[in-house]
């Protein structure tokens, strides 16, 4: 057994022995408040009349902490500085800055090949951090339709939903997102489950959501939709057509180079990719990417 091995090992049975609290079972709680005013300079001729949503989801950081979606508080500085390193590129494309310019940059599809790479915790931490920067909202789309995440960590899974807009074309996106109190995101759940979905999300309707909820902000949101893993599925790959840019999360030391290749294979060439080396012990330098988890941290440790 390699040093690392071992070194994973003792974490499992120190985790497996610890008597931690159990962890809570959902991270936000839906609140009805009453109509809030919107500043004139967030309406325009095509929408003059923009109300703030009424249901709010209270996000709890400490429970996402907890649920281990969030990192802990120690290593909160760190993994902020990463953050805003990946996030810089998606909002100068969603700006559209970026050299040479995204079509639709600001609809981001955060993607990976295999489970469990990190896609959801990616699209919350990013979310989050998006959400800091001016003049830009942040809206967290739940696209793992058969198994929403998002939905349920932030407790919206009964609430409706992505689905319920490409399923009924009489709702208007504005409806159905839900605010939040982290003033700048948005959350637009997964919505409720139906087996038409991959055909859904590959709809021309797909395509007139997608726009609406870019036009209806007036350019300042950039959308980031939670999708399933592309080798696993086939709604993630029914969703490329209609977003503008894929994030592509590749788990560090684990995601082997094959199922890398097969996604990036899968994604095609219409979209531009940019990749996210997620859960790496290596310090990211300014020419690539890196978050870097406590968790590996904490092994590399044990191991050296
Ligand atoms: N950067 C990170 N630092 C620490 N832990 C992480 C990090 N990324 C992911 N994890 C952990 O890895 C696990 C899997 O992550 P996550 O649920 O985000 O993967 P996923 O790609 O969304 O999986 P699925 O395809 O099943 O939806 C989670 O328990 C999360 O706590
Ligand atoms: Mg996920």
């Amino acid at each position: 057994m390699s040093l690392v091995e071992r070194a994973i090992k003792k974490l499992q049975e120190s985790a497996a022995n610890s008597s931690a609290p159990p962890r809570p079972s959902s991270a936000g709680r839906v609140v009805e408040v009453a109509p809030q005013p919107v500043a004139a300079a967030e309406t325009s001729p095509l929408r003059p009349h923009v109300e703030r949503p009424t249901r709010i989801v209270n996000i709890d950081k400490e429970a996402l902490r907890a649920m281990r979606l969030m990192p802990p508080t120690a290593m909160e500085r760190r993994a902020a500085s990463q953050y805003q390193r990946i996030k810089r590129p998606l909002v100068a494309a969603a700006r559209g800055k970026s050299d040479p310019p995204i079509e639709n940059g600001h609809l981001v599809m955060l993607a990976s090949a295999l489970p469990g790479e990190g896609k959801t915790f990616t699209s919350i931490n990013l979310a989050l951090s998006l959400a800091r920067e001016k003049d830009l909202e942040v809206l967290l789309v739940d696209a793992d339709v058969a198994k929403p995440h998002v939905s349920r960590v932030l407790g919206v899974e009964a609430e409706r939903g992505l689905l319920d807009l490409l399923t009924d074309s009489s709702l208007h996106p504005e409806s159905v997102i839900l605010g939040s109190n982290v003033p700048g995101l948005t959350i637009l759940p997964a919505g409720k489950h139906t087996e038409m979905a991959t055909e859904l999300l590959a709809s021309e309707r797909m395509h007139e959501v997608a726009a609406e909820l870019a036009a209806s902000s007036g350019g300042r949101r950039i959308v980031l939709f939670d999708s399933p893993p592309l080798l696993l599925s086939t709604e993630s790959q029914a969703l490329i057509s209609s977003i503008g840019q894929v994030v592509l999360i590749v788990r560090a030391e684990s995601t082997p180079r094959s199922a890398v290749l097969s996604a990036i294979e899968t994604l095609g060439d219409s979209k531009p990719i940019s990749l996210i080396l997620n859960q790496s012990s290596i310090e990211p330098d300014a020419g690539h990417y890196g978050y870097g988890s406590y968790g590996d941290a904490g092994v590399s440790e044990a191991g050296s």
